[in-house]
């Protein structure tokens, strides 16, 4: 079986339910249910033996023991993460305390019940790490994708942090062998992420008949890619990736942000269309993230010739997919947008002039 960390937020929520109905394999899955975390992302599993749920912190040392000890897991997939990088701006400790030393206590407790399998379960135990493409910092126009040897750059305490654990990552497997794998995935949309993300974002706004607030000058560029591509592109890596290795996943679908903005327009035009006119028209400017990474991009060579990764979904197929999802499930975010949401949108948008 599996122990999945962060398994009741946006891309955990998504692997879990994938995995078990594409393999079968039961999960453990241990969250801490912070504000990004959501049983309901999980109620398909409800009564589905092969999947356990516990509330719970990665950097809990002796629960993560006494779970290991008891479920005896062949891997940990660990997405349990603070995520969000205008939240880091405004209160990075959480995020050290999560990503960094909430990956410390894992990585602890993960070496000593490795160290104590059975030769056979030892080789093939792994623990694999979901990172990101925001470690590397931010690409000039002209300059080629990231590949796994560019050098870390971090520039927000959110990418800063993610930093700090993979290379702690990578230190356990070079100093005591644990056998470790890194992924880099860059931007994900689809069903289940919060709308404090730029597509569930916007698209709540849009259906609100409220302003769509593209920070600066909207050219800042994403690699865009459907979630469930990144899930499948974690199960080839965790099924035939090396130990010790970094594999990058990405959409090889570069968008500036305001070209990004209006394709959904156009999306939900067609999807569901505005009484008032086209939603484009509520597309307005703010001012700027502090530090905001100009572009990111992943070269995927390595996954693809390696593991025969590629991505299915093209951006307009999965924006179709997403648009569809959110209007099919206004409940849930009704449900996600209440309560200390509303706190979140005043704190991060009332202080951005109109530019
Ligand atoms: P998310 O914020 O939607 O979900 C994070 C989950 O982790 C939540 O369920 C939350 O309750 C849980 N969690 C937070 N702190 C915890 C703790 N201390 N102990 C246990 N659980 C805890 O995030 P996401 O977008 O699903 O991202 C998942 C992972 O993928 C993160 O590691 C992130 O850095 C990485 N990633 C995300 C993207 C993206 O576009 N969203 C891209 C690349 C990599
Ligand atoms: P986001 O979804 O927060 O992901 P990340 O910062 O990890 O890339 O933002 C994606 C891009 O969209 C990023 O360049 C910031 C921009 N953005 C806006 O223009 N307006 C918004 O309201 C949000 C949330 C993001």
């Amino acid at each position: 079986m599996l122990l999945v960390t962060g398994g009741a937020g946006f891309i955990g929520a998504n692997f879990v339910l994938q995995a078990i109905a594409v393999t079968g394999e039961p999960v453990v899955n241990l969250d801490k249910l912070t504000y990004a975390g959501n049983l309901r992302n999980l109620e398909a599993l409800r009564s589905d033996a092969r999947h356990a749920f516990v509330r719970g912190d990665v950097g809990d040392r002796a629960l993560v023991r006494s779970l290991l000890a008891r479920h005896r897991p062949r891997a940990i997939v660990h997405f349990a993460a603070e995520s969000h990088v205008d939240r880091s701006i405004h209160g990075p400790g959480e995020f050290v305390q999560t990503n960094v030393v909430g990956t410390f206590c894992l990585l602890e407790e993960a070496r000593a019940y490795w160290s104590g399998l059975p030769e056979a379960e030892r080789r093939a135990f792994r623990f694999l790490h979901v990172s990101t493409d925001e470690v590397y910092g931010s690409l000039g126009a002209q300059d080629p994708a990231f590949t796994e040897t560019a050098p870390y750059a971090p520039n927000s305490p959110y990418s800063a942090s993610k930093a700090g654990s993979d290379h702690l990552v990578r230190a356990y497997h070079h100093t005591y062998g644990l056998p470790t794998l890194t992924t880099h995935c860059s931007n994900n949309y689809g069903p289940y992420q919060l709308p404090e993300k730029l597509l569930p974002l916007m698209i709540h706004n849009a259906l609100a008949g409220k302003p769509l607030p593209v920070y600066g000058d909207g050219q800042n560029v994403r690699d865009w890619l459907y979630v469930l591509d990144h899930c499948a592109a974690i199960r080839e890596v965790l099924a035939r990736g090396r130990a010790g290795d970094s594999y990058h996943i990405g959409g090889r679908c570069e968008m500036k942000n305001l070209d990004v903005v209006q394709l959904l327009c156009a999306a939900l035009d067609e999807a569901r269309p505005r009484a008032a006119g086209p939603y484009a028209e509520l597309i307005g400017f703010v001012a700027d993230r502090p530090g905001h990474d100009r572009r990111y991009a992943m070269d995927i060579t390595k996954i693809g010739r390696e593991l025969g990764w590629q991505p299915a979904e093209s951006f307009e197929s999965g924006l179709r997919k997403t648009v569809r999802w959110y209007l099919e499930h206004q409940a849930w975010v009704h449900e996600v947008t209440s309560g200390a949401y509303r706190d979140w949108v005043e704190t991060n948008y009332s202080q951005r002039d109109v530019a």
